[in-house]
């Protein structure tokens, strides 16, 4: 059984865990944070948390049981539009859990969050990612380039979700 939890300080040996073992996986289809993040992780964790704090940004760790297997993040919110990211550990894909946690997320921007749009963009070539977006009801807006790579740009008006 999953849950999502919103990202709170005790999450951090976890989630440092999480990034460590899967950041050969993460890095075949996103960028790799680079060894800063890791060296510098318990700083960043707190900047996160006020970020969290000051509203612009909700992070979410997927757990199953007291193991993360996935974050889903809505951030950057201003004038009612977010955008979102996602990541699920290579040992837990394939299984619709990104398009669960997606489809959550959505629910809380639109509920808790006060959001009426996300935005998500995605490299063309990152297949996986299309269609966790195609299920959860964003159409695709455009195109753009992320980290030097063709991308398409999304959105979801959250009346729809
Ligand atoms: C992309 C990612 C989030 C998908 O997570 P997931 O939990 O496996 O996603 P889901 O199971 O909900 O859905 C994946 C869909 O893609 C499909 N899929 C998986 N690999 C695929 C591939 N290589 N080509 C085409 N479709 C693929 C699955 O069959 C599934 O579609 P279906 O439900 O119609 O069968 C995960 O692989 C990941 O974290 N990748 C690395 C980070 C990343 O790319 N994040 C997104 C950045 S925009």
């Amino acid at each position: 059984m999953f849950r999502l939890e919103r990202l709170r300080d005790d999450h951090a040996p976890e989630l440092l865990r999480f990034e460590t073992e899967n950041r050969s996986y993460f890095a075949r289809s996103i960028p790799d944070r680079g060894d800063d993040y890791f060296a510098e992780f318990g700083e960043r964790h707190k900047w996160l948390l006020e970020l969290q704090d000051a509203g612009t940004d909700h992070f979410h760790v997927i757990l199953d049981g007291d193991r993360i297997v996935g974050r889903v993040n809505v951030v950057e919110a201003a004038n009612g539009s977010a955008e979102l990211g996602y990541r699920i550990a290579e040992s837990a894909t394939g299984k619709g859990l990104a398009t669960w946690a997606v489809r959550e997320a959505c629910t809380l921007a639109r509920t808790q969050y006060a959001l009426t749009r996300l935005t998500a963009r995605t490299t063309t070539d990152n297949h996986a990612s299309q269609k966790v977006l195609h299920h959860t009801g964003f159409h695709q807006t455009g195109d753009t380039h992320l980290n030097g790579k063709p991308a398409f740009t999304y959105a979801l008006d959250l009346g729809e979700s």
